[in-house]
């Protein structure tokens, strides 16, 4: 289960987590990212690719109430947060009392996968874009401060509406990057978003439902995590932990397939939303199928607000995390690598049959629609990328049902059981593929390139395309680096030079700027070290290098504040800001520190996750 899904669950069933009020501790200087004045800076010292960087000074780690980030060189804005109004009309936000109407036209909770995409489309300016933000999922705790008990039917609606997605303009001045109010391409996606369902799976019987008899329209999107950005300008989005918004027995009344097909994706074992209360289609003996509708990969034209965004069956159904689109030089097909982001799933590849054509904009949308869906297979001396054909291991016999089960038939084709595959990078100059794994505690046998048991602390596995490119059926690979603290056995060793504070451990989302550095986030190491018994160290966001004598080496950039993970890291075009989300502040336990980030702690308001944007005080790339 992943870490959030924990987190989710402490917080659906305590405020515990939720502390705001607290006067115990003094509030920490580092606690709020305001509106940064542009300050004179020490000159940027230039630094050799490969070589540690050393033009800001690492932060510390540590566990406490707010976020930390290199302020004598560095800014830091709060662009946006959850409540925050973005269409026109929107009501302010209200502090956990959360209606679905007012939510419908704020920003969403929970924020994850962050993309940045210049205004106008095309361009790289890096002053002035959209932002695509996923909110993968629903705080009731925070939503709805001081409630007991079960959530009324308003409250499910709310939380409904909380999910989905946001689109919002933002610009950049003088005083930092703000959001741009009632911009016409604001927009909000949420459960109640009609969506168009594309490739092969598309019509098909098992999609069908009551409402959408055709099986090709569905609505909503659940449980949105990672994604990725199309060379074409727009943005997918994994329907990632899509198995904990269903009611109802799993095994009543369904076909032995389908019920097969609850228990490889886990529907009906965890409960955590009580959306079927208000929504028969997530019950799942009234409508069977709708489970069924979620789980994909999602499509969103954030420079057209009247777009229908789409569901791509081709790309295949189980907990999507990212989706990194890259077009193969050789042979112009488009290349998908994707993870299921659960333990002991696998890492997938989708190529296109068509080629990309830069000419066809928007249109080349189609060539997600038709292609082969591979999976992974690892061993000691490289990988092969096994397609997903019906009858494979004499499981699903169909290609649709291969589509809708294919976790069932990436297990029949040997698919490699992964460490959680999470976000996923393409090295831009190298064109080596960077896999974030990020733990496995229960893992019990070691293999090639999973090779610890009980992994606490996750790695980067890099796939080498060679010389055959993004389609070849065999890469070779490597780790760049095992995560954990110096003192865990069987860490790969690091560079000399990396300091306790500047190991990572629970690698999870990524980006790779321009020098082709990759800034790693982290999920889970707070947990990880306790199990451990050693003291709790926040999620943060690491520079790493990646090639030359230094490779591997990893620096704290910023310190999330206590209960967070940071998600969704992003680049404006010339590296100048990187965008991240604070995930889910203040989920706390017993003993933690408080925290009502942003906001000061004691102003009684529950903490918010939010976007903050960093960008050096020197004009320039960040490093
Ligand atoms: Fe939603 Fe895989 O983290
Ligand atoms: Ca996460
Ligand atoms: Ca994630
Ligand atoms: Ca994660």
């Amino acid at each position: 289960m992943a870490d959030h899904l924990n987190k989710v669950l402490e917080l659906r069933m305590t405020r515990r987590g939720v502390v705001s009020g607290g006067a115990s501790m003094a509030v920490s200087t580092a606690m709020g990212c305001s509106a940064a004045v542009v300050e004179p800076a020490p000159e940027a010292i230039p630094e050799p690719i490969g070589a540690p960087t050393s033009g800001f000074k690492e932060v510390r780690a540590g566990y406490d109430a707010g976020i930390h980030w290199p302020q004598d060189t560095h800014a830091c804005d709060l662009v946006v947060s959850w409540g925050d109004p973005i269409l026109p009309g929107a009501p302010e936000w209200e502090g956990g009392r959360t209606t679905a109407a007012a939510q419908a036209q704020q920003f969403g909770d929970a924020n994850d996968f962050l993309a940045f995409m210049p205004l106008p489309k095309g361009s790289k300016n890096s002053g002035h874009g959209l932002l695509v933000a996923n909110h993968e999922f629903t705080f009731p705790a925070t939503m709805f401060l001081g409630h007991e008990g079960p959530l009324g039917v308003d409250q499910i609606r709310a939380e409904m509406v909380g999910h989905g997605m946001s689109v919002v303009e933002v610009k950049r001045t003088d005083s930092g990057w703000a959001v741009v109010a009632d911009s016409k391409y604001n927009r909000r996606i949420t459960l109640h978003t009609p969506f168009q369902i594309t490739g092969p799976a598309a019509g098909s019987a098992r999609l069908q439902t009551p409402e959408d008899v055709e099986g090709k329209r569905v609505l909503g999107t659940l449980a949105n995590c990672a994604g990725g950005v199309t060379p074409w300008g727009t943005v997918l989005s994994g329907e990632e932990n899509v198995h904990v918004y269903w009611s109802g027995d799993p095994q009543a009344g369904t076909s032995a397939q389908q019920q097969r097909s609850f228990g490889s994706m886990g529907i009906g074992e965890m409960e955590l939303y009580k959306f079927a209360r208000v929504d028969p289609r997530f019950d799942l003996k009234a409508c069977p199928n709708e489970s069924n509708r979620f789980g994909w990969v999602v499509e969103v034209d954030p420079y057209d607000p009247s777009s229908t965004p789409k569901k791509h069956t081709a790309l295949g159904r189980f907990c999507h995390e990212g989706a990194e689109v890259v077009v193969d030089p050789v042979s112009q097909r488009v290349v998908v690598y994707m993870g299921d982001d659960t333990a002991d799933e696998c890492l997938y590849r989708f190529v296109s049959t068509g080629k990309f054509e830069t000419g066809l904009g928007a249109a080349n949308s189609r060539l997600l629609e038709e292609g082969t869906l591979a999976v992974a297979q690892f061993d000691s001396d490289g990988m092969r990328w096994i397609p997903l054909a019906p009858g494979v291991g004499g499981e699903p016999t169909g290609l649709t049902d291969v589509l809708i089960d294919t976790r069932l038939a990436a297990e029949a084709a040997g698919g490699t059981p992964m460490d959680r595959p999470e976000r996923i990078a393409v090295h831009p100059q190298s064109g080596d593929v960077y896999v974030m794994l990020t733990k496995n505690p229960g893992r019990e046998q070691a293999m090639a390139a999973n090779s610890r048991t009980h992994n606490l602390w996750g790695q980067v596995l890099v796939l080498h395309p060679g010389a055959d490119g993004h389609v070849s059926d065999q890469m070779k690979w490597s780790i760049l680096l095992e995560g954990g603290p110096e003192s865990v056995a069987n860490v790969a060793p690091a560079p000399k030079s990396t300091t306790e504070d500047g190991r990572l451990s629970c690698p999870d989302n990524c980006a790779f700027d321009q020098q082709g550095r990759l800034w790693v986030t982290t999920d889970g190491n707070p947990s990880s070290r306790r199990k451990m018994g050693k003291a709790p160290q926040a999620d943060g966001l690491y520079v790493v290098q990646t090639a030359g004598p230094h490779k591997g080496h990893s620096q704290l950039f910023f310190r999330a504040c206590v209960g967070a993970e940071l998600t969704g890291p992003c680049f404006t075009p010339d590296n100048s800001t990187l965008f991240i989300s604070v995930q889910h502040p203040g989920r706390g336990r017993d003993g933690d520190p408080s925290t009502s980030w942003p906001s000061r702690l004691g102003d009684g308001v529950p903490p918010r996750s939010s976007v903050v944007a960093l960008r050096n005080k020197t004009p320039g790339p960040i490093i």
